[in-house]
């Protein structure tokens, strides 16, 4: 049984399924293991038996009920031919962009380019049988901000590089929207079954700006999307109360929230709209009497509304798989 599926299109509230942002990551000895011997980060993302491997590692240390595919948001700019580099203890490092070069990738060269990711997809289908897993892509504002900006816009980022450049940006967007539809379809195509839409820099966006750059550019994907006849996760972080304009305009089949958001104030505002996530991911990093007080929360506000357990971002490097598996076992025996 698909329980994901049942949550998000059945809207069954019945049972709250789980898992993780990142669950296939940093803070698995395993995957550190494999990571040591493989320094180039997007070779990694492109060799189809590491792919499966990673992917499958935390679903066989824990009771979840999904799997997301071991890749990045930045290979969509590896694809359009932008240079992208994971430099350690500073994360990513793309190129210089040469819009005209964009532009003209074709589709099939973008396909070629990022064919391993697909075939990725399809190993790890064979030994899912028919359970969830999530394919995923970034939203075309936060693929726009790392191809602009040219790394994290965590410290350095202003908004006037891309609001003054306004026929080059708008360009630009258009082929990251039209990429992103079709990365995604290829994923369906090898076997996801569920698509996650990470927005995860639509904080950074002033609320006159919110509807040009991030809702109408996600629209456009999440109506590709259903088109194809699978269920779509947005998680537009850092917006706020704008989660309901969001969710009103986009119309996502499920909502990803930050911990920033009231889960009691968002479950009264949103009524079609199956919710998921929102625990602060430094909570897994607390003793286990704290963990146990803020899954309880989430579980018992969401305990009679279709909800996925998943947190307000990702798993943090430093977090103890210990800690993973205790968030499962509270679920598991969660009354009502
Ligand atoms: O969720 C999963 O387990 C699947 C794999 C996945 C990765 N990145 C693997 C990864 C997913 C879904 C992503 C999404 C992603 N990548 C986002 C959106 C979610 C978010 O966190 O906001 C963003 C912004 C990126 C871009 C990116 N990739 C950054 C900024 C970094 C460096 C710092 C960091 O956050 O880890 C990466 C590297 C990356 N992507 C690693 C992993 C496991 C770490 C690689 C390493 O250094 O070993």
């Amino acid at each position: 049984m698909n329980k994901i599926h049942d949550c998000i299109i059945n809207r069954n509230s019945t049972f709250i399924p789980v898992w993780f942002m990142r669950q296939a990551g940093r803070y698995l000895p395993e995957f550190r293991k494999i990571r040591e011997k493989n320094q180039n980060f997007i070779e990694l993302c492109l060799n189809p038996d590491l792919v499966t491997e990673i992917t499958l590692q935390p679903t066989k240390r824990f009771d979840l009920d999904a799997a997301i595919i071991f890749s990045d948001i930045l290979m969509i700019p590896h694809g359009l031919s932008q240079n992208v580099n994971f430099k350690k203890n500073f994360g990513p490092e793309l190129g210089d962009l040469d819009l005209d070069k964009i532009i003209n990738i074709t589709s099939e060269h973008f396909i070629n380019k990022l064919k391993p990711v697909y075939e990725g997809i399809r190993k790890v289908r064979q030994t899912m049988k028919g359970d969830t897993l999530i394919g995923f892509a970034g939203a075309p504002w936060t693929l726009l901000v790392y191809m602009l900006n040219k790394k994290s816009p965590k410290n350095n980022f202003n908004i006037n590089t891309i609001t003054n450049n306004k026929v080059f940006v708008n360009k630009l967007l258009k082929k990251i929207e039209d990429s992103i539809c079709l990365h995604v379809e290829k994923q369906i195509e090898a076997g996801a079954n569920v698509i996650q839409i990470f927005d995860s820099w639509a904080g950074l966006l002033p609320e006159n700006e919110l509807n040009k750059y991030c809702y109408i550019p996600t629209l456009k994907v999440v109506e590709h999307i259903k088109k194809l006849k699978t269920p779509v996760i947005c998680f537009p972080r850092g917006i706020k109360k704008n989660y309901i304009n969001f969710c009103s305009i986009v119309k996502p089949d499920c909502i990803n929230i930050d911990y920033e958001v009231d889960p009691s104030w968002i479950k009264k505002k949103i009524k079609e709209t199956t919710i998921q996530g929102g625990m602060d991911p430094r909570v897994l990093l607390t003793e286990k009497e704290n963990i146990k007080k803020n899954v309880e929360k989430y579980l018992q506000v969401f305990s009679d509304y279709p909800y996925i357990f998943n947190l307000g971002h990702g798993v943090l490097p430093e977090t103890k798989p210990e800690a993973i598996e205790y968030v499962i076992k509270i679920l598991r025996e969660f009354k009502k």
